[in-house]
Protein backbone atom coordinates (compact mmCIF):
# COMPACT_ATOMS: atom_id res chain seq x y z
CA UNK A 1 0.00 0.00 0.00
CA UNK A 2 1.35 3.78 -0.81
CA UNK A 3 1.02 6.94 1.45
CA UNK A 4 1.48 9.97 1.06
CA UNK A 5 0.63 11.57 4.63
CA UNK A 6 0.80 15.84 4.52
CA UNK A 7 0.86 16.31 8.22
CA UNK A 8 -1.24 14.36 10.86
CA UNK A 9 -4.74 13.60 11.12
CA UNK A 10 -6.92 16.20 13.58
CA UNK A 11 -7.50 13.63 16.78
CA UNK A 12 -11.20 13.06 17.62
CA UNK A 13 -12.28 14.72 14.78
CA UNK A 14 -11.16 12.62 12.20
CA UNK A 15 -10.86 13.91 8.35
CA UNK A 16 -13.58 12.95 5.71
CA UNK A 17 -12.81 9.61 4.04
CA UNK A 18 -13.48 10.15 0.41
CA UNK A 19 -13.36 6.35 -1.63
CA UNK A 20 -13.00 5.46 -5.36
CA UNK A 21 -11.81 2.81 -7.25
CA UNK A 22 -9.23 5.12 -8.57
CA UNK A 23 -8.97 9.15 -9.29
CA UNK A 24 -12.65 9.90 -10.04
CA UNK A 25 -13.45 10.71 -6.42
CA UNK A 26 -11.01 13.74 -6.58
CA UNK A 27 -13.71 15.71 -8.88
CA UNK A 28 -16.46 14.81 -5.63
CA UNK A 29 -13.33 15.96 -3.02
CA UNK A 30 -12.62 19.08 -4.75
CA UNK A 31 -16.42 20.23 -4.70
CA UNK A 32 -16.50 18.83 -1.15
CA UNK A 33 -12.60 21.04 -0.78
CA UNK A 34 -14.56 23.72 -2.17
CA UNK A 35 -17.40 24.29 0.40
CA UNK A 36 -14.96 23.57 3.60
CA UNK A 37 -11.37 24.81 2.79
CA UNK A 38 -9.84 24.00 5.93
CA UNK A 39 -11.53 20.07 6.66
CA UNK A 40 -8.82 17.39 6.86
CA UNK A 41 -9.41 15.29 3.78
CA UNK A 42 -8.66 11.55 3.32
CA UNK A 43 -8.80 10.33 -0.29
CA UNK A 44 -8.66 6.02 -0.79
CA UNK A 45 -7.86 5.12 -4.42
CA UNK A 46 -8.73 1.51 -4.74
CA UNK A 47 -6.38 1.16 -7.38
CA UNK A 48 -5.45 -2.38 -7.37
CA UNK A 49 -9.47 -2.90 -7.45
CA UNK A 50 -9.69 -0.47 -10.49
CA UNK A 51 -11.89 -0.79 -12.51
CA UNK A 52 -15.01 -2.03 -10.25
CA UNK A 53 -16.88 -2.16 -13.85
CA UNK A 54 -16.41 -5.48 -13.92
CA UNK A 55 -16.47 -7.16 -11.00
CA UNK A 56 -18.85 -9.69 -9.82
CA UNK A 57 -21.54 -7.46 -7.03
CA UNK A 58 -21.37 -10.23 -3.91
CA UNK A 59 -17.37 -10.08 -4.62
CA UNK A 60 -17.42 -6.19 -4.86
CA UNK A 61 -20.18 -5.91 -1.36
CA UNK A 62 -17.60 -7.75 0.60
CA UNK A 63 -13.85 -6.41 -1.05
CA UNK A 64 -15.31 -2.70 -0.29
CA UNK A 65 -16.86 -3.34 3.31
CA UNK A 66 -13.80 -4.95 4.23
CA UNK A 67 -11.64 -2.18 2.40
CA UNK A 68 -13.65 0.79 4.03
CA UNK A 69 -13.71 -1.29 7.46
CA UNK A 70 -10.52 -0.90 7.53
CA UNK A 71 -9.79 2.13 6.55
CA UNK A 72 -12.14 4.02 8.84
CA UNK A 73 -10.93 1.91 11.56
CA UNK A 74 -7.50 3.28 10.87
CA UNK A 75 -8.44 7.25 10.04
CA UNK A 76 -11.19 7.43 12.75
CA UNK A 77 -13.35 9.81 9.84
CA UNK A 78 -16.12 11.74 10.58
CA UNK A 79 -17.87 10.98 7.88
CA UNK A 80 -17.34 8.55 4.66
CA UNK A 81 -18.08 9.46 1.05
CA UNK A 82 -18.37 6.81 -1.41
CA UNK A 83 -17.31 8.65 -4.58
CA UNK A 84 -18.00 6.17 -6.72
CA UNK A 85 -21.29 5.23 -8.50
CA UNK A 86 -20.28 1.53 -9.39
CA UNK A 87 -19.88 0.82 -5.60
CA UNK A 88 -22.53 3.27 -4.41
CA UNK A 89 -25.26 1.48 -6.17
CA UNK A 90 -24.47 -1.76 -4.49
CA UNK A 91 -22.69 -1.08 -1.38
CA UNK A 92 -24.57 1.84 0.41
CA UNK A 93 -26.76 -0.28 2.61
CA UNK A 94 -24.14 -2.70 3.72
CA UNK A 95 -21.37 0.04 4.96
CA UNK A 96 -24.73 1.98 6.72
CA UNK A 97 -25.09 -0.94 8.81
CA UNK A 98 -21.77 -1.47 9.15
CA UNK A 99 -20.50 1.59 10.41
CA UNK A 100 -21.83 4.61 12.56
CA UNK A 101 -20.73 7.00 11.13
CA UNK A 102 -22.60 9.38 7.72
CA UNK A 103 -21.86 7.08 5.08
CA UNK A 104 -22.66 9.20 1.63
CA UNK A 105 -23.20 7.83 -1.65
CA UNK A 106 -22.90 9.28 -5.43
CA UNK A 107 -25.89 7.70 -7.85
CA UNK A 108 -26.62 8.40 -10.91
CA UNK A 109 -28.10 11.98 -11.17
CA UNK A 110 -31.00 10.55 -12.97
CA UNK A 111 -33.72 12.70 -11.47
CA UNK A 112 -31.84 16.27 -12.05
CA UNK A 113 -31.51 15.10 -15.58
CA UNK A 114 -35.11 14.40 -15.80
CA UNK A 115 -36.23 18.12 -14.48
CA UNK A 116 -33.79 19.87 -16.79
CA UNK A 117 -34.57 18.02 -20.02
CA UNK A 118 -36.07 19.51 -22.37
CA UNK A 119 -35.89 17.22 -25.33
CA UNK A 120 -37.44 14.35 -23.29
CA UNK A 121 -34.71 12.36 -24.05
CA UNK A 122 -31.90 11.70 -21.87
CA UNK A 123 -28.62 9.16 -21.54
CA UNK A 124 -26.75 8.22 -18.70
CA UNK A 125 -23.24 7.12 -19.30
CA UNK A 126 -21.65 4.87 -16.65
CA UNK A 127 -19.75 1.57 -16.10
CA UNK A 128 -21.05 -1.54 -17.10
CA UNK A 129 -21.41 -2.41 -13.27
CA UNK A 130 -23.95 1.04 -13.03
CA UNK A 131 -25.51 0.06 -16.01
CA UNK A 132 -26.81 -3.33 -14.85
CA UNK A 133 -27.61 -2.35 -11.34
CA UNK A 134 -30.95 -2.90 -10.46
CA UNK A 135 -30.51 0.49 -8.30
CA UNK A 136 -29.86 2.28 -11.66
CA UNK A 137 -33.42 0.78 -13.03
CA UNK A 138 -35.26 2.06 -9.83
CA UNK A 139 -34.20 5.49 -10.22
CA UNK A 140 -35.36 5.65 -13.55
CA UNK A 141 -38.80 4.18 -12.69
CA UNK A 142 -38.91 6.77 -10.07
CA UNK A 143 -37.84 9.63 -11.34
CA UNK A 144 -37.78 8.89 -15.46
CA UNK A 145 -40.52 7.31 -16.41
CA UNK A 146 -42.25 9.74 -18.55
CA UNK A 147 -38.93 10.45 -20.51
CA UNK A 148 -36.59 8.37 -22.69
CA UNK A 149 -33.45 7.09 -21.19
CA UNK A 150 -30.78 5.76 -22.96
CA UNK A 151 -28.19 3.46 -20.55
CA UNK A 152 -24.99 3.42 -21.93
CA UNK A 153 -22.16 1.11 -20.39
CA UNK A 154 -18.12 2.33 -20.95
CA UNK A 155 -15.57 -0.20 -20.77
CA UNK A 156 -13.15 1.81 -21.28
CA UNK A 157 -14.05 5.77 -20.25
CA UNK A 158 -12.91 5.50 -16.89
CA UNK A 159 -9.23 3.97 -17.74
CA UNK A 160 -8.97 7.26 -19.83
CA UNK A 161 -9.72 9.65 -17.43
CA UNK A 162 -7.23 7.65 -15.36
CA UNK A 163 -4.53 8.25 -18.14
CA UNK A 164 -5.54 11.13 -18.68
CA UNK A 165 -4.67 12.34 -15.24
CA UNK A 166 -1.39 10.27 -15.34
CA UNK A 167 -0.17 12.82 -17.72
CA UNK A 168 -1.17 10.29 -21.28
CA UNK A 169 -2.78 11.68 -24.15
CA UNK A 170 -6.69 11.37 -24.71
CA UNK A 171 -7.12 9.54 -27.82
CA UNK A 172 -10.01 11.36 -29.01
CA UNK A 173 -10.86 8.94 -31.75
CA UNK A 174 -11.54 6.14 -29.21
CA UNK A 175 -13.45 8.63 -26.88
CA UNK A 176 -15.48 9.30 -29.49
CA UNK A 177 -16.47 5.68 -29.97
CA UNK A 178 -16.80 5.27 -26.21
CA UNK A 179 -19.52 8.04 -25.74
CA UNK A 180 -21.21 8.05 -29.66
CA UNK A 181 -24.14 5.96 -27.88
CA UNK A 182 -25.39 8.36 -25.92
CA UNK A 183 -26.09 10.83 -28.96
CA UNK A 184 -29.75 9.78 -29.74
CA UNK A 185 -31.73 11.55 -32.89
CA UNK A 186 -35.35 10.06 -32.68
CA UNK A 187 -38.74 11.45 -34.32
CA UNK A 188 -37.00 15.19 -34.19
CA UNK A 189 -36.09 14.72 -30.65
CA UNK A 190 -32.34 14.85 -29.42
CA UNK A 191 -30.40 13.98 -26.74
CA UNK A 192 -30.22 17.03 -24.74
CA UNK A 193 -28.78 15.73 -21.72
CA UNK A 194 -26.49 13.58 -20.53
CA UNK A 195 -25.36 12.27 -16.40
CA UNK A 196 -21.50 11.70 -16.35
CA UNK A 197 -22.65 8.04 -13.77
CA UNK A 198 -19.29 7.70 -12.99
CA UNK A 199 -16.86 10.31 -11.02
CA UNK A 200 -14.13 9.75 -13.34
CA UNK A 201 -16.16 11.27 -16.55
CA UNK A 202 -15.98 14.98 -15.17
CA UNK A 203 -12.09 14.51 -16.01
CA UNK A 204 -12.54 14.15 -19.44
CA UNK A 205 -15.17 16.68 -20.15
CA UNK A 206 -13.43 19.24 -21.78
CA UNK A 207 -12.57 15.95 -24.56
CA UNK A 208 -16.20 15.22 -24.17
CA UNK A 209 -17.34 18.56 -25.45
CA UNK A 210 -14.83 18.38 -28.11
CA UNK A 211 -16.28 14.69 -29.53
CA UNK A 212 -19.98 15.37 -29.14
CA UNK A 213 -21.83 15.81 -32.59
CA UNK A 214 -23.84 18.36 -30.39
CA UNK A 215 -23.94 20.20 -27.51
CA UNK A 216 -25.73 18.60 -24.50
CA UNK A 217 -25.99 19.46 -21.27
CA UNK A 218 -23.47 17.23 -18.71
CA UNK A 219 -24.60 16.65 -15.14
CA UNK A 220 -21.73 16.07 -12.83
CA UNK A 221 -23.63 15.58 -9.70
CA UNK A 222 -20.23 16.80 -7.39
CA UNK A 223 -21.39 19.44 -6.29
CA UNK A 224 -24.65 18.32 -4.83
CA UNK A 225 -22.90 15.46 -3.11
CA UNK A 226 -20.63 18.32 -1.60
CA UNK A 227 -23.68 19.98 -0.21
CA UNK A 228 -24.95 16.74 1.15
CA UNK A 229 -22.00 15.99 2.64
CA UNK A 230 -21.82 19.38 4.25
CA UNK A 231 -25.84 18.53 5.65
CA UNK A 232 -24.90 15.08 7.28
CA UNK A 233 -21.72 16.06 9.10
CA UNK A 234 -21.66 15.17 12.71
CA UNK A 235 -19.22 17.71 13.39
CA UNK A 236 -18.56 20.58 10.68
CA UNK A 237 -14.85 22.85 10.32
CA UNK A 238 -13.63 23.96 13.99
CA UNK A 239 -12.24 26.88 14.55
CA UNK A 240 -8.66 27.02 13.50
CA UNK A 241 -8.67 23.44 12.07
CA UNK A 242 -5.91 22.95 9.61
CA UNK A 243 -6.34 21.21 6.14
CA UNK A 244 -4.87 18.30 5.81
CA UNK A 245 -4.66 16.00 3.20
CA UNK A 246 -3.82 12.26 3.42
CA UNK A 247 -4.33 10.10 0.48
CA UNK A 248 -3.96 6.12 0.44
CA UNK A 249 -3.44 3.69 -2.91
CA UNK A 250 -4.07 -0.14 -2.44
CA UNK A 251 -1.85 -0.19 -5.93
CA UNK A 252 0.81 2.42 -7.02
CA UNK A 253 2.96 4.66 -5.31
CA UNK A 254 1.73 8.15 -5.59
CA UNK A 255 2.83 11.25 -7.20
CA UNK A 256 1.29 13.46 -4.45
CA UNK A 257 1.04 16.24 -6.77
CA UNK A 258 -1.25 14.24 -8.87
CA UNK A 259 -4.09 14.51 -5.76
CA UNK A 260 -3.07 17.84 -4.60
CA UNK A 261 -4.14 19.77 -7.39
CA UNK A 262 -7.88 18.76 -6.54
CA UNK A 263 -7.38 19.19 -2.67
N1 LIG B 1 -15.41 6.21 -10.50
C1 LIG B 1 -16.25 5.07 -10.44
C2 LIG B 1 -17.73 5.40 -10.61
O1 LIG B 1 -18.15 6.49 -10.25
C3 LIG B 1 -15.87 3.80 -11.16
C4 LIG B 1 -14.73 3.74 -12.10
C5 LIG B 1 -14.26 2.32 -12.38
O2 LIG B 1 -13.99 1.60 -11.39
O3 LIG B 1 -14.13 1.99 -13.56
O4 LIG B 1 -18.49 4.59 -11.04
Amino acid sequence: MATNMQGAATGTDGPILVFDSGVGGLTVAREIRRLLPAISLTYLADDAGFSYGDWEEAALIDHISALVGDFVAKVQPRAVVVACNTASTLVLPRLRAELTIPVVGTVPAIKPAAEQTESGQISVLATPGTVRREYTRSLISQFASEISVNLVGSRHLSAIAEDKLAGRPVDLLRLKGEVEACFVSQNDKKTDTVVLACTHYPLLLEELEQVSPWPVRWIDPAPAIARRVCSVLISHQQEGERKVNIHFTTGRSVDPNEFNRFL
